[in-house]
């Protein structure tokens, strides 16, 4: 009788299997950084609108390539980070969970995205209160996992599991270069999907989280991909996953090392002008789960 070899078997990558996805996205016309709200913006330093647009683009036609629906919502002048949908929302089985935003500079963003919501078909909840949609919240399997810290408050969080139904695991953010969850964070694996749950895996940066935090992480997650503390300060984990492919920023040369071990495609692009406002890949993205 042959027995597998155990060396063949942990050598050899998961086969990972690509997603089809539905995303929501917004054209950075009026891109500027003229507040700070995180310590990635400095409205003394000059933005290049054009460009915002220009890798923001790339971005919007990478999801195209592979195959994903996009969808857009119109830009409003004035509001400069209406770029970071991930921001607008949570949505799940076509809910919305509107986003209402910790700093006035944002909060007139909360109804544009909830009124898109709503001309677009969605079932739209009100939120009593403050969250930043999926910037801090991320389905992982069945369970919702969300940051508070810098934005989303506790409060929000009950919220949600009360919305949803779905178990919500808190988790402190601590190092305020890393505000919202997603920059922190990345779900690299399919959601839902037959026995998708048992095999979601997630990265993260560990010191961006206080120490229960940390803990919580490492016991749910034993395999879950660990970046180094320079692939978090470039935001590599600010990315977005379809389960195969994984698009990051190109200075994260570890964690891209890290997923091609894993058996994932990391696909690089830059959006180094959208840094300026302290957002990237995932910031740029929200999940629109019908
Ligand atoms: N300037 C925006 C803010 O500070 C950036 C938001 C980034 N979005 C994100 N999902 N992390 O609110």
């Amino acid at each position: 009788m042959s027995t597998p070899n155990p060396a063949a078997v942990a050598a050899s990558p998961t086969p990972r299997i690509a997603q089809h996805r539905t995303y929501l996205m917004c054209r950075p016309e009026h891109f500027t950084v003229s507040y700070t709200i995180n310590p990635w913006m400095e409205p003394a330093n000059p933005t290049d609108t054009a460009k915002a647009v220009a890798q923001w683009q790339e971005l919007h036609d990478t999801y195209v390539r592979l195959g994903h629906d996009v969808h857009l919502i119109d830009p409003i002048e004035g509001l400069p980070d209406m770029v970071y949908t991930a921001n607008g929302g949570f949505v799940i089985d076509g809910r919305a969970y509107g986003a209402k935003f910790r700093f006035a500079e944002r909060v007139p963003e909360g109804p544009a995205f909830m009124e898109w919501f709503a001309a677009n078909g969605f079932d739209v909840i009100d939120p009593a209160e403050v969250n930043e949609g999926e910037g801090d919240f991320l389905l992982v399997g069945d369970a919702i996992l969300a940051g508070t810290g810098f934005r989303s408050t506790d409060d929000s969080h009950a919220e949600l599991a009360r919305v949803f139904g779905k178990e919500v695991i808190s988790l402190r953010l601590v190092d305020p270069r890393f505000y919202h969850l997603d920059t922190a964070l990345a779900v690299l694996d399919p959601v839902e999907g037959s026995s998708g749950v048992e095999h979601a895996n997630i990265a993260y940066l560990p010191h961006a989280f206080d120490e229960d935090s940390q803990r919580i992480l490492a016991e749910r997650y034993p395999d879950a991909i660990r970046v180094s503390d320079d692939d978090g300060a470039v935001f590599g984990l600010n990315s977005s996953s379809d389960g195969y492919n994984v698009i990051i920023s190109p200075r994260a040369k570890g964690f891209e090392a890290q997923l091609r071990e894993r058996g994932y495609n990391p696909i690089l692009v830059d959006l180094s002008e959208l840094l300026l406002g302290g957002g990237g890949i995932k910031c740029c993205t929200l999940e629109l789960r019908r």
